[in-house]
């Protein structure tokens, strides 16, 4: 399989069966906007679930967030987002007029026609709205570029209102809009995207050890949830590399088809957000240690990760094609057989309900009963149309861990059989045990 094939079949696939559709089909699409399908929401919805669990469930210094998309645009004058520091280098081809940021191009041809392109000049990536009815200069903001802005904003209600003691983080998973000049590579950059990230406030002479505490840790999460190691690798931003913001930097680099990339970013942002925010706001935001009596701004560390980006990897990590028919069906041997093996905590289906023939009523009464109570603990699924190898390929091909098999057996000992989308074996269960057989498999991380 070369690796542009691989991209191809990701995008076919995960528009076949329901993960991810290109955005105003109808209207002939809409620049590199997608939509989740109802698979794709509920794979996106476990990763997102599983950093939250991961970054606040699992420590006891962290809390979480929820703020607003629309904010001051001060905010975003002393973040630094409205000057160059944002702002990516565009040049234009004299000949074709196409637009490229100027790092994706060569020898200054155009990668579309190879015509010759014109100077390059600064692009703020900053989406600019109007709030109320009047779209005059005092009227302008911002989508936010980045959501740790709006945990800078509440620095100091969380501080005060949780009794929070330093080190502390705070932890946001929301949308995030930047007007990318060359979005693509499927969901890899758009302009529209979320980002999980938690900001982390320490002491200044504690930097360096949390800094290397949290990449060892965000590094650890993605292999924790099934990503290859030899498909991951750490890159140590140069000076030149660094956001404007960033005293050091530290980027989690996937192993994509189309070469390795940033999927996360962990930052030592030094005192650069809440000082200048006291700054432009004239509203010191600090830090006092009763104990010491010490008053200093503390210092952030950063983990910022996308959760679009993190929706990719999963998918294509996950993504294995087996020749010759793993569930040993007739018709299945000449096949190429597809199976997504997901970390069972990310799968959009946890389990598969299917009666082995769907024209004795006694299998189907029995494994309808099943279903519904299942379905009071998981996202599950009942199926009997088909041969039952049939059924398990469908399963197999959208990364469902679990299939549970009503056969006659059932009717006469009250178990079922429970299949494992890995390594295809097969155990009989008992139905009363059947929900905390599942739970132990799916919900510990
Ligand atoms: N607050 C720091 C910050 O925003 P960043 O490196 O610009 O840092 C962090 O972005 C993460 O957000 C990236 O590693 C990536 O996962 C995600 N991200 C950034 N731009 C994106 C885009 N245009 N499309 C999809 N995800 C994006």
């Amino acid at each position: 399989m070369t690796e542009n094939n691989l991209m191809d079949k990701i995008v076919s696939l995960t528009k076949r069966r329901g993960f991810i559709f290109p955005s105003s089909e109808i209207y002939g699409g809409f620049s590199s906007s997608y939509d989740y399908g109802p698979l794709g929401v509920e794979l996106k919805n476990n990763i997102k679930r599983a950093w939250w669990k991961e970054m606040l469930q699992k420590k006891s210094s962290i809390v979480g967030l929820d703020s607003a998309i629309l904010m001051s645009p001060k905010i975003w004058q002393a973040s630094g987002h409205l000057s160059a520091g944002f702002a990516d280098s565009l040049v234009e081809c004299i000949k074709c007029h196409h637009r490229f940021r100027e790092d994706n191009t060569k020898d200054n041809k155009c990668p579309d026609c190879g015509g010759e392109l014109m100077p390059p000049r600064k692009f703020n990536l900053m989406m600019k709205t109007f709030v109320g009815p009047i779209e005059d200069e005092a009227s302008i903001t911002y989508l936010r570029a980045e959501t740790c802005q709006g945990i800078y904003m509440n620095y100091e209600n969380v501080l005060n209102s949780m009794r929070m003691k330093i080190p502390f983080g705070i932890a946001q998973i929301g949308k995030a809009f930047r007007n990318e000049i060359n979005p693509g590579n499927f969901t890899y950059r758009m302009r529209e995207f979320e980002q999980m990230e938690m900001q982390f406030f320490i002491h200044p002479s504690e930097a360096e050890k949390w800094f290397n505490y949290w990449v060892n840790e965000r590094l650890n999460w993605y292999i924790s949830l099934g990503i290859k190691k030899e498909n991951l690798r750490l890159h140590q931003q140069t000076k030149e590399e660094l956001a404007h913001y960033a005293k050091a930097a530290v980027d989690i680099e996937y192993k994509f088809p189309f070469g390795w990339k940033e999927i996360e970013g962990i930052h030592n942002r030094g005192d650069w957000d809440l000082s200048n925010h006291s700054k432009y706001s004239g509203h010191e935001l600090f830090y006092y240690n009763e104990k010491n009596k010490e008053k200093f701004t503390p210092y952030i560390i950063e983990t910022s990760a996308g959760a679009d980006r993190s929706n990719l990897v999963f998918l294509i990590d996950a993504y294995e094609e087996v020749m010759g028919g793993r569930t040993q069906t007739t018709e299945a041997k000449k096949e190429v057989e597809v199976v997504l093996k997901f970390h069972p905590f990310l799968a959009p289906i946890k389990v598969a309900v299917l009666p082995l023939l769907k024209n004795k009523e006694t299998l189907v009464s029995l494994a309808k009963e099943i279903y519904q109570k299942l379905k009071l603990y998981f996202i599950a699924q009942y199926d009997e149309v088909d041969s039952i190898g049939r059924r398990y390929r469908r399963q197999d091909e959208i990364g469902t861990p679990f299939c549970v098999t009503i056969d006659f057996q059932t009717l006469e000992n009250q178990t079922v059989t429970v299949r494992d989308r890995d390594n295809l074996k097969q155990e009989r269960v008992k139905i009363e045990n059947l929900v905390n057989y599942l739970k132990e498999k799916i919900e510990i991380l």
